[in-house]
């Protein structure tokens, strides 16, 4: 969240990065690490981590920012990512309310799309799944159930996170534990006190915060991204991979201050790539009047999802500061901007 981190850069000092075995790929020779630390005795330390799985950047992680972690007796998460009880509470965010079903609040063409792109994705799965997947026994019926079991019951918002969340590289990630995820486990294992500093309500409910117009453009333009996808007009809009070579090479302006700063990024992508897509089912005036809608999901969003919520996370940090005052404190919240809704599906891997 840019936010936090742009708080971090005035209250802290940034740690340079100590080498690792791994960073002649980047062109800088000292690169920042995504730690921070506050002047006192015993330390206070920030990370910014990303949520990708976590042998992608583990190695790059320099050798100070392993040692703070280790040396900390709190480690504070954005969430108990431990917990069962977050999946469930996650579960029921997502849903609508009794009685509902997603069928009775989308148009029928849209309702009927969405099932096409369902099926789709059943059927091409298997062709996703990785010889590693395969080996740990993580087979497409697994994860097709694990992420779009109960699609029906589901809040139109969240099934459009779930159409985002059910593509090819999203689904290739899978299995291996996020990197919030397993410094967790780590930190478990160590025995250190773990902790988290928000609810899963306090990051789901914004998304139930948009109204059904919204809800319904969103979802409705993720389907097309999709659909165009699907028919071979458009590339994979999303790809983690630069974002994993930023932050390797601790490439903080360009996470922070970068153009990529969408929360919901296919919504912009969609309309960028008209140029190579031939087939134009969207008009001009469709575009605008999208963009339009697009930026103002954007903007609640932002506001709910990065202004809010620094403020709420900076009240809370700052109080366990002043209350364990005689222990080190190790806090771990995500660096990068953006909400995707495998984030915390992974708990479970
Ligand atoms: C949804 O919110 C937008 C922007 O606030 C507003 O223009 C629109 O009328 C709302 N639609 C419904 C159905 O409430
Ligand atoms: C989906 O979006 C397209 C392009 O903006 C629009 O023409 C169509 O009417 C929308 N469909 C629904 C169900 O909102």
């Amino acid at each position: 969240m840019k936010l936090k981190l742009f708080m971090l850069m005035v209250c802290c000092i940034q740690i340079q990065g100590s080498k690792t075995m791994k960073h002649h790929a980047c062109i800088k020779k000292h690169r920042n690490s995504f730690l921070w630390k506050l002047k006192r005795e015993p330390p206070v330390y920030f990370f910014g981590t990303i949520h990708v799985p976590y042998t992608r950047v583990w190695d790059y992680i320099p050798t100070n920012t392993r040692r703070a972690f280790d040396e900390s007796d709190n480690v504070y998460f954005e969430l108990d990512l431990t917990d069962v009880t977050t999946g469930m509470a996650l579960s029921r965010c997502k849903r609508l309310p009794v009685g509902s079903e997603i069928k009775q609040l989308l148009p029928p063409d849209l309702y009927l799309r969405l099932k096409r792109h369902l099926n789709y994705v059943r059927r091409a799965m298997p062709s996703w799944v990785t010889s590693e997947q395969m080996k740990k026994g993580l087979t497409a019926s697994l994860m097709y159930n694990e992420i779009a079991g109960g699609w029906e019951r589901k809040r139109p918002i969240w099934i459009m996170l779930m159409i985002n969340a059910l593509t090819k590289p999203d689904i290739r990630s899978r299995g291996v534990p996020v990197l919030d995820v397993h410094l967790a486990r780590q930190a478990g294992v160590m025995g250190k006190h773990v902790g988290a500093i928000e609810t899963v309500e306090e990051q789901c409910e914004p998304f139930n915060g948009l109204n059904i117009t919204q809800a319904l453009f969103a979802l409705n333009h993720t389907l097309l991204v999709q659909e165009r996808i699907r028919r071979g007009s458009l590339k994979i809009p999303y790809s983690s991979d630069d974002l994993v070579n930023k932050y390797n090479c601790g490439d903080l302006s360009s996470l922070l201050f970068g153009k990529d700063t969408s929360q919901l990024p296919t919504l912009s992508n969609s309309d960028q790539s008209s140029d190579d897509d031939v087939s134009n089912d969207v008009t001009n005036d469709d575009v605008i009047m999208d963009n339009a809608m697009a930026s103002e999901i954007d903007d609640y969003l932002k506001e709910e999802l990065i202004f809010r919520r620094n403020k709420r996370m900076a009240t809370r940090v700052k109080d366990l500061i002043r209350r364990r005052k005689d222990e080190s404190l190790f806090f771990a919240f995500g660096a990068e901007t953006g909400f995707r809704d495998n984030q915390i599906h992974s708990t479970s891997q």
